[in-house]
Parts: structure tokens; C-alpha cells; sequence
């Protein structure tokens, strides 16, 4: 038996200002996105903007339903409007903002586990790393390499 122990790095911008004007601009489309989500049962915006290394953007949001596990995550909004328009185009990067209209929340959330596989995904059909760009309410950005760090051991098709 043996033991295996693996960690990640990430950065932490003290506000959208550290960062370069590229992804500023990412992010602030992600924000105005907030607006555009569709939230009425859990009041909890999440605004997504993708850009594509051909400097495209495509944004999302996340769109509920009454049947509950219907809704769709913003992120995943964002990443499948990107595969339907740039099919043969790899992502660079991913913007996620988050508002929860009931509550402040100062530090960046992270992709849920569902989002987590589809941008794994992403990763892999394109064979390039996505970097992730996180932010609530605070002005911190959390700027992740690669979704393969917050799912480890993932699965993916070279199973099937
Ligand atoms: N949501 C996202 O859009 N992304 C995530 O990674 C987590 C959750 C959405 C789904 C639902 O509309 C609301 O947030 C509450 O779960």
C-alpha cells in the first residue's frame, strides 16, 4: 500500500484590476450576464462568458425550471452556446460570477460537480486546458489552471 498525496495551485487577483485587460473584460461579461439568468426558484444568479483562442466570447447564464432538475447551470449555458457556434474552436477560458439575491457571498464559488465534468470535457475534445476565472460579491478572482485540478481522478472517454 502506498499513500498518494496531490495539491493544486491557483491564483488569487486582489480585484479584477491585477488581472490583464483580456480577462477583465471576460469577467465583466460574465457580470453583466447576472441579469440575464433565469432564477426564480432559487434566486441564485450565475453569469458565465467564455472566450475561445480565437479571442471569441460566448456567454451564458443559468436557466430554471419548475421541474427542478431541469435547470441548466450558467456555465454550461455558456460552454455548450460556444460548441454549438465554434464546433472546431478550443476554449481559453471560462468566466463564472455568481449573486445570490438572498445573501452577500464575498469569497469566489466554484463550478458544481456536474459543470466540473462538462468543462473536463471541453478540455478534452479540445485537448487544450481551460483556465477558470472565479467571482462572488468581494473583489477577489480566483484563477484556476485547469479544471483537472478540482476533479481529480475525473473520468473521461478514453474509459468507453
Ligand atoms: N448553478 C450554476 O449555474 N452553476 C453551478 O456551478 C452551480 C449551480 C445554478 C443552478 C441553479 O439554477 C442555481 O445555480 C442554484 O443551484
Amino acid at each position: 500500500m502506498k499513500t498518494v498525496s496531490e495539491s493544486f495551485e491557483y491564483k488569487i487577483y486582489a480585484s479584477s484590476d491585477e488581472m490583464s485587460k483580456a480577462d477583465a473584460d471576460l469577467m465583466a461579461q460574465a457580470i453583466v450576464q447576472l441579469d440575464n439568468a433565469y432564477a426564480p426558484y432559487s434566486q441564485f444568479h450565475v453569469g458565465a462568458a467564455v472566450r475561445l483562442v480565437d479571442g471569441s466570447v460566448y456567454i451564458g447564464s443559468n436557466q430554471e425550471n419548475a421541474s427542478y432538475p431541469l435547470c441548466m447551470c450558467g456555465e454550461r449555458v455558456a460552454l455548450y452556446n460556444a460548441g454549438a457556434n465554434k464546433p472546431n474552436i478550443a476554449v481559453e477560458s471560462l468566466a463564472i460570477t455568481i449573486k445570490n439575491q438572498k445573501m452577500s457571498i464575498d469569497k469566489p464559488v466554484s463550478p458544481c460537480g456536474a459543470c466540473r465534468q462538462v468543462i473536463s470535457e471541453y478540455e478534452n475534445r479540445h485537448q487544450h486546458r481551460i483556465r477558470i476565472l472565479l467571482k462572488s460579491d468581494g473583489p477577489e478572482v480566483y484563477e484556476l489552471n485547469s479544471v483537472a485540478d478540482i476533479l481529480p481522478l475525473g473520468f473521461n472517454g478514453t474509459f468507453l
